[in-house]
């Protein structure tokens, strides 16, 4: 199993923060937003990674993450040229992918609730076709929507449309079968100018090889695009680490649990940040997990 995420996106939305930087290294509460869709990858134990971003962002993403051994990762990098839509990710990394089931996952998606990671892996032991995720939402014509029939029985995937036949949004985590990307390289670019991800859905949806797997109560989602949601994420997170004293999406925090670096390099990283709450609090974890 492979992962890739699509850091994409010249974040236009969030000028003049964006400027300078990439979207998805921009704070979310106390870490890099980048840290939470990695950090789901690694809770479905996916380690060979790709990062694809656009030519000014990625050479910041790598610097920071680098390859990514130091929490027992491997990470690659590749260049999108233009923003030429979510399913592009899939022809740049193709050879990535080889014959390996793949999970993508946007760069600006944060995910978190309890019990999710067994939900990934019992998603990916099952993995036939494609596995989409969905979440209810109170504005659905913003995303890519599951239209269902009166029995609600799964017709199609829309994206965007203006009179959704349901609230639950297909949010921006997807599992596939390596045919991924003979499927992709067919597709050609909808009225917006993308290769879209729900035209690649709606494939598997014919061929019967679809699933959505519904986040209800007590999962969050949010597509952290603009800077209210950004501030709401950041609001999210602040509230769940402040009251129970744990982080949500703390890379080091899963290696260490995973087994991927031992205590020792836990609290080396964690020196590295020590002036920060986040270092000082990886050097406490180092030697107490629980
Ligand atoms: C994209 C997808 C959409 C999905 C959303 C999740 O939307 O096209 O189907 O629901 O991500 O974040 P976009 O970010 O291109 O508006």
């Amino acid at each position: 199993m492979k992962g890739i995420i699509l850091a994409g996106g010249s974040g236009t939305r969030m000028q003049p923060a964006t400027l300078s930087t990439s979207k998805q290294l921009l704070s979310v509460y106390d870490k890099p937003m980048l840290y939470y869709p990695l950090s789901v990858l690694m809770l479905a134990e996916i380690r060979d990674i790709l990062i694809i971003s656009t030519p000014t962002s990625l050479p910041l993403i790598k610097e920071f993450l680098s390859d990514g051994s130091h929490l027992g990762l491997k990470l690659s990098y590749s260049v999108q040229e233009e923003p030429r839509g979510i399913a592009d990710a899939f022809r740049i990394g193709a050879d990535h992918i080889g014959d390996e089931n793949i999970a993508l996952i946007l760069g600006d998606n944060i995910f978190h609730g309890a019990g999710f990671p067994r939900v990934l892996r019992d998603a990916l032991s099952d993995l036939d076709g494609c596995t989409l995720f969905g979440y209810p939402v109170s504005d659905p014509e913003r995303y890519g929507v599951a239209e269902v029939d009166e029995h609600g029985s799964l017709l199609s995937i829309t994206e965007k449309p203006d009179n959704p036949s349901s609230n639950n949004a297909i949010t921006g985590l997807y599992f596939y079968t390596p045919d991924v990307v003979d499927i992709a390289r067919e597709l050609t670019a909808s009225d917006r100018g993308e290769l879209e991800v729900t035209d690649i859905n709606n494939i598997y949806l014919k061929e019967g090889r679809a699933k959505v797997i519904r986040l209800g109560r007590g999962y969050t989602w949010i597509d952290a695009g603009t800077h209210d949601s950004v501030l709401s994420a950041s609001q999210y997170v602040q509230v769940i680490e402040k009251r129970q004293g744990v982080r949500v999406a703390c890379l080091e925090e899963i290696s260490l649990r995973m087994g991927y670096i031992d205590p020792n390099a836990c609290h080396r990283l964690g020196k590295r940040l020590e002036k920060s709450d986040y270092g000082k609090y990886l050097m406490q974890i180092a030697y107490s997990l629980d």
